[in-house]
């Protein structure tokens, strides 16, 4: 029952249309501007909620992250009838500390005109605590008899302002606009794929612009991005790409040192769903799939690869999700990262995500395997072994956060291992329906790996490298319990509260002190007193050396 259009700025209109739901004839539009789109967003576009009638719930429901440094808001309206509409607007936010009143420049309640309007809302941070703050406009719209009510949210990142003299990230909150870019590509792709009547795709190309310097200099040279955010701190040339069926996000790696153009690179992820094999499913939750495959390169050689994927049942928000979540560690170079290699679209379809790899299996199966045949007289975990796990992963998240990525969902289940424990981090595309039982929605509709994120994140959803640090010391805690589920008998509504009363993760049975003391350590209450990677990475090779000398 969706819609989507999209209207770039000189360019032939695309219109998909699924369903078309009028809430009115032709009687009213609301949208972004093409100033707004391109400040939000980057894009040089309109974005419709409403067009001539016509709700677009794609864009109604597409949450857009706000930088910090922007501080007020614009929407366009215009009644089309022949008469003003009546309407109510509400502002709601859930968090009054980290962001001042929103205030509207029109009342409360008025009268859509027939002319065009702009209002503006203002977003201004108080400065006081970063946080992400849920931001919901509600407008009621009366058309004779009826009103129909919409809901367009935001997200306002806000920063301490002190931590802008501090260098180190500990207040850091990601930016997210790249990321919102990847999104609004995703819910246009994930549309395109759902769209069983595409009669063609005009040529629509959508013009990069050249400035991109939506997000405040200060935030982004100290914090991380869930994405590719060095895109957003270097401008580059506009360049342009012919069709948005193939998966645009790769716009965002312009900068990178590369010399081949962007069209290229599109070229060389899109890939033609004939050249993949699906063999086995190794994973599979209610909508997901995870298989074991082969993709046979244009050179003729076949690689043994995995391939993430979505069933029939899977909403356009789960495929969305899939894209946007299987993109987060594209074009990462690293022996302990498992970085996306393909993509293939076909028609009518979901996605396949496709990833190299040869005999690795999924951490957390691995580990709960282990524990299965280790009551025999299979293979257990030496904490030698352990260690050495450990150390990769500490090499990998070094990696990313010096590409200025947080991970965010540092966990077992997002990790591979392959028979000679050689580790890669992996994305969490998926892993919410892989594994139920590890994320948990706290009344606010996210599910989120509560068990494993570091009290900040939990409470004000707060991201840095040393929460990073917290997530890496469950991972620990996992590898040497063999991926028993942590703090099993704590409610997750509970967990905070826990947490703050100084309760932590019990030393597992045969974990030595030393990386006992090592796991704690990463679970100090103040961020700042929790190790860096470096530190840990120095600590635990010179536990590992002692180990090899004793034993
Ligand atoms: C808009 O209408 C819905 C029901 O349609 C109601 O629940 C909500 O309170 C209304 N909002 C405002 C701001 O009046
Ligand atoms: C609200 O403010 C914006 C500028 O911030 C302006 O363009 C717009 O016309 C104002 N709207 C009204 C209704 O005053």
């Amino acid at each position: 029952m969706q819609t989507f259009l999209l209207t770039p700025v000189k360019t032939v209109t695309a219109l998909f249309l699924l369903t078309i739901i009028h809430f009115c004839n032709g009687i009213l539009n609301i949208y972004l501007n093409t100033q707004e789109v391109q400040k939000l967003l980057g894009l040089e576009a309109e974005l419709f909620y409403v067009r001539q009638g016509i709700v677009n719930d794609y864009a109604l429901n597409f949450v857009v992250p706000i930088p910090s440094k922007i501080n007020s808001l614009h929407f366009t309206w215009e009644s089309l009838a022949s008469k003003p509409l009546p309407y109510i607007i509400q502002i709601d936010t859930n968090d009054d500390e980290a962001l001042e009143e929103p205030k509207l420049n029109i009342t409360s309640s008025g009268l859509i005109p027939t002319y065009t309007q702009v209002f503006s809302l203002s977003l201004q941070c108080t400065g006081i605590v970063s946080a992400e703050v849920d931001v919901t406009i509600s407008i009621n719209i009366t058309v004779n008899p009826d009103v129909t009510a919409l809901k367009l949210k935001r997200k306002k990142i806000c920063t301490k302002i002190e931590s802008a003299i501090n260098s180190q990230a500990v207040d850091a909150v990601p930016i997210r606009t790249s990321s919102a870019r990847i999104f609004y590509y995703a819910v246009v792709c994930a549309f395109v794929l759902a769209t069983t009547s595409i009669m063609c795709v005009a040529g629509l190309y959508v013009r990069r612009n050249k400035q991109r310097r939506t997000i405040d200099e200060t935030t982004a040279n100290q914090s991380y991005s869930a994405f590719l955010p060095t895109a957003i701190r270097n401008p580059t040339t506009s360049s342009s790409y012919s069709s948005f069926r193939r998966m645009p996000s790769y716009s965002l790696i312009e900068d990178r040192p590369s010399p081949k153009g962007l069209q290229e690179r599109i070229a060389e992820l899109t890939i033609q769903r004939c050249r993949v094999c699906l063999r086995n499913v190794v994973l599979e939750g209610t909508f997901s799939r995870v298989y074991q495959g082969t993709y046979s390169s244009e050179g003729g050689t076949e690689e043994e690869v995995l391939v993430k994927t979505v069933t029939d049942h899977a909403s356009q928000v789960q495929i969305s999700l899939l894209l946007q979540e299987g993109m987060s560690m594209y074009a990462l170079n690293h022996p302990n990262i498992l970085s996306i290699l393909g993509v293939s679209f076909e028609d009518n379809s979901a996605p396949f995500l496709l990833y190299p790899l040869h005999n690795y299996s999924n951490l957390k199966v691995f580990l709960q395997r282990c524990k299965i045949c280790s009551e025999g007289v299979a293979h257990t975990l030496t904490t030698q072994e352990v260690v050495d796990m450990a150390l990769q992963v500490i090499e990998a998240m070094h990696y990313i956060h010096k590409k200025h990525i947080l991970h965010k969902d540092l966990a077992a289940r997002n990790c591979v291992v392959d028979n000679k424990l050689k580790i890669k981090i992996a994305d969490n595309a998926l892993s919410r329906d892989l594994f139920p039982s590890d994320y948990h929605c706290l009344g606010d509709n996210e599910n989120r790996p509560i068990k494993w994120l570091a009290l900040e994140s939990l409470i004000n959803k707060t991201f840095s490298t040393r929460s990073e640090v917290w997530s890496f010391g469950v991972l620990l805690w996992e590898l040497t319990t063999l991926a028993q589920q942590p703090y099993v008998e704590i409610d997750p509504f509970e967990m905070a509260a826990y947490l703050k009363d100084g309760y932590r993760l019990v030393q597992p049975i045969n974990c030595p002190d030393e990386l006992f003391a090592v796991m704690a350590y990463c679970w100090a209450m103040n961020p700042e007193d929790r190790p860096t990677f470096l530190q840990l990475q120095v600590c635990l090779k010179e536990f590992y050396m002692q180990l090899t000398r004793y034993v």
